[in-house]
């Protein structure tokens, strides 16, 4: 079956010895390895206020930490998303406000954030679903006028851009993650970029168990408990090595989505899910709405392709039972949204197969 995810890894004559090398050197834990990736992370995305950490939940506990976030905090977000996002947010103590989301794009609807803000909103959670770029000039606009700082759960989009740039210096805070099915994987692993160079520091002690790395070991002094969020040399090489393929292996999920956002217009049954001014998607899964989805699903089935809407809607979780709430968007696209195949393992082959099969409809 064609799969909707499969991790990319670099050739195994390029990436074997180099991992060989940091197995033996002697020096596992953080260091040169782990260090020149992160440089090499902050070149990708232009953002040279970036750390890499050991996952993208990591990445987002560390933004609502640097917020302060806590119990009689709020903190808006979408049930649309992988789970990652909202415990990040339940571990602080912090309550998840559910904001409905736009019906046409499954994304975060800013009207719904707005109506959604209390004196106790902290911050706006933000998820470029699928690879998809929520409304940002509208984020940016409510986020100026109120002064709540937004976080970007950019963990399905690396690649995609705003305003012609790479998605990560926008908002106060775009975490990334490298787990294993993403764009691009360190197996494990996740980075935090910060539009503000004075979030570094703080981020770095939180990092390393409220440690600091500049001061030594004898002379630190913790007043903030942090935790084990920073990445190892093994971590650090696997994707040093990945990330020189990243551009070509994320330009292939663009192109297969292009191609998809073309072939796929005016089918009965299928409609297509349009993208914010600005904002340029990097296709990390395919996304449409479709009727009669089971069927769809059983279509694709039948000629090898995995289809499936692949997540299932973060509300319904009993640990976030007080925050429940009338989503009546989010219930319209739950029921008719499903992923295909679109990623550097699907070749123009059966890209056109797949098309082909849904015109002639199920
Ligand atoms: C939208 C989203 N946010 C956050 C995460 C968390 O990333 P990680 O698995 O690297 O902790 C994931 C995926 O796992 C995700 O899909």
């Amino acid at each position: 079956m064609l799969p909707l995810v499969k991790p990319y890894m670099a050739p195994a004559n390029e990436l074997m010895p180099e991992i060989e090398k940091i197995l033996y050197s002697g020096y596992i834990a953080e260091g040169e390895a782990a260090w020149a990736f992160e440089d090499g992370f902050r070149t990708f995305i232009a953002n040279p206020n970036t750390l890499a950490v050991q996952s993208g939940t990591a990445a987002l506990h560390l933004a609502l930490l640097l917020l302060n976030i806590g119990p009689n905090d709020e903190v808006i977000s979408t049930p649309m998303t992988s789970e990652p996002t909202n415990t990040a947010i339940a571990i602080t103590g912090a309550k998840v406000v559910w904001a409905d989301v736009d019906p046409k794009t499954g994304l975060l609807d800013p009207n719904s954030v707005r109506e959604k803000i209390t004196e106790r909103t902290k911050a706006i959670m933000l998820v470029h679903y699928a690879g998809m770029v929520c409304d940002m000039d509208a984020f940016n606009q409510l986020s100026a006028e109120t002064g709540i700082p937004v976080i970007e759960d950019a963990a399905h989009a690396l690649g995609a851009k705003y305003q012609g740039k790479l998605v990560g210096s926008n908002s106060r805070f775009t975490c990334f993650s490298f787990q294993a099915i993403k764009h691009m994987t360190t197996v494990d692993g996740g980075a935090i970029a910060f539009r503000n160079p004075e979030d570094l520091t703080p981020a770095r002690k939180l990092r390393w168990f409220g440690l600091d790395k500049k001061v030594s070991r004898l002379e630190n002094d913790i007043t903030r408990a942090g935790y084990k969020y920073g990445i190892n040399n093994l971590t650090g090489i696997i994707g040093q090595i990945n990330l020189r393929h990243a551009q070509e292996i994320i330009d292939k999920y663009i192109a297969n989505g292009r191609y998809y956002d073309e072939a796929l217009k005016n089918i009965p049954g299928v409609t297509l899910v349009p993208y914010y001014a600005h904002t340029e998607p990097s296709y990390w899964l395919y996304t449409m709405k479709v009727e009669n989805r089971d069927r769809f699903i059983q279509l694709m089935e039948s000629i090898g392709v995995v289809a499936s809407p692949l997540h299932h809607r973060t509300d319904t979780h009993s640990v976030f039972a007080a925050s429940r709430c009338e989503l009546p968007n989010m219930d319209e696209w739950y029921g008719k949204f499903v992923h295909i195949p679109c990623g550097w393992w699907v070749d123009e082959e059966a890209r056109e197969k797949i098309a082909d099969t849904i015109k002639k409809g199920w």
